[in-house]
């Protein structure tokens, strides 16, 4: 709608120069008027760019500061000395992903969470050399990093399918950076959730006594588990717990803790195509989970798609907003396996009532929709 006008405005002023400059009019007061008329569309035009600056447009094409698409799938944000950190995968134009469009870490950073500067690759798959496990071609997805305090590094992890190997079973891959623009440093890799097969989509959880926990669905059952850690954060450091309440074949997760709750946002199992969101509360990551009605309302626009579909999106992340009182931003991508660089990102604003959340479709809203910390 606000692009519509946009170019409905600049092609009025067109008309209007033109007119301007091939009639002779004798009427001063005609002439006076048509300029009148531009001054009002240039100062439209202008509150419009500086009104789209400041929102965060869901579905929409979302460029970095130098007018780039953002390159950053399935990722998530680290926020560290008044800087949030923007990772995810940057995925290869032109390759489809069956065609292993994945290209390692690409890393944006904001302190506005609206203008993002790209920081570029922090880590890069590999060319050239099949017997890495970072192998151009494995399957690389949903980059988390985390910062360990005890160790001073920032830690990546990523799910990782080694090249040639099918996705039957699930590695997670970790690297590591003293710095969190990187470079990152392929590390190693780790079955997770106790199974030789592995685990499949995951997220880290952190509480703020810097333990960290490994939440995924663990391969082959697809039941969703938890494991913690080892304090340098590297390897689990022992059993991994099923999360009752939480139903099977649960994906894309991403959690916050809220005043003791725990909220973790996810979809259902369809490969690259959208589900219904999953929404999940309780006090304990081992459950029980209470399972809630779908946290979505509204119509996407751009696809036609609501509730039934979460906009078309999947979910990857919540994001605590600092400064804020009480506010989330829940991440989704709208994948696009076809030409997934041009995958899109859709972040909503977590709206909560008697502590549950919920999310509301939003064509553009600004970070004005929290209250500010006083
Ligand atoms: C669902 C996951 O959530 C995506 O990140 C991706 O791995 C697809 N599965 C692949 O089918």
């Amino acid at each position: 709608m606000i692009l519509l006008s946009y170019k409905y405005t600049i092609r009025i002023n067109i008309h209007l120069i033109r007119k301007l400059f091939t009639f002779n009019y004798n009427d001063a007061g005609m002439k006076h008027l048509i300029l009148l008329i531009i001054f009002f569309n240039v100062g439209f035009l202008q509150a419009q760019q500086m009104g789209s600056k400041l929102n965060i447009q869901p579905g929409k094409l979302w460029n970095d500061s130098r007018g780039e698409r953002i390159n950053a799938h399935g990722g998530g944000v680290l926020y560290h000395n008044g800087i949030y950190y923007w990772y995810g995968t940057h995925k290869l134009q032109g390759l489809s992903e069956a065609k292993h469009a994945d290209g390692g870490i690409h890393c944006y950073a904001s302190k506005d969470l609206v203008k993002w500067q790209d920081m570029g690759m922090v880590l890069n798959l590999v060319k050239g050399d099949d017997a890495q496990d970072l192998a151009y071609e494995c399957n690389f997805d949903r980059p988390k990093v985390v910062f360990n305090a005890k160790t001073g590094n920032f830690v990546a992890f990523f799910k990782l399918y080694l090249k040639g190997f099918g996705v039957e079973t699930g590695f997670v891959g970790v690297a590591l950076s003293k710095s969190p623009t990187g470079p990152f440093t392929y590390s190693h890799k780790f079955l997770g959730a106790n199974s030789p097969n592995g685990s499949g989509d995951f997220a880290m959880y952190q509480e703020e006594n810097g333990d960290l926990y490994h939440l995924a669905v663990r391969k082959p059952d697809k039941a969703f588990v938890v494991g913690k850690m080892n304090e340098e954060y590297l390897l689990p450091a022992g059993q991994y717990v099923v999360c009752s309440g939480i139903l099977e074949k649960t994906e894309a997760p991403s959690i916050v803790k809220r005043n003791g709750t725990y909220h973790l946002l996810a979809s259902g199992s369809t490969g690259w195509d959208p589900n219904p969101a999953r929404y999940f509360t309780s006090t304990s990551l081992t459950g029980p989970w209470e399972y809630h009605d779908n946290p979505c309302s509204g119509i996407n626009p751009i696809n036609g798609l609501g509730p039934e579909k979460a906009f078309g999106g999947q979910s990857t992340f919540i994001l605590k907003v600092q400064g804020r009182e009480d506010a989330y931003i829940a991440m989704f991508d709208v994948n696009k396996p076809d030409h997934p660089f041009e995958s899109r990102y859709i972040w909503l604003p977590v709206d909560i009532r008697n502590n549950q959340f919920s999310l509301h479709w939003q064509d553009a809203w600004s970070l004005d929709a929290f209250k500010a910390h006083k």
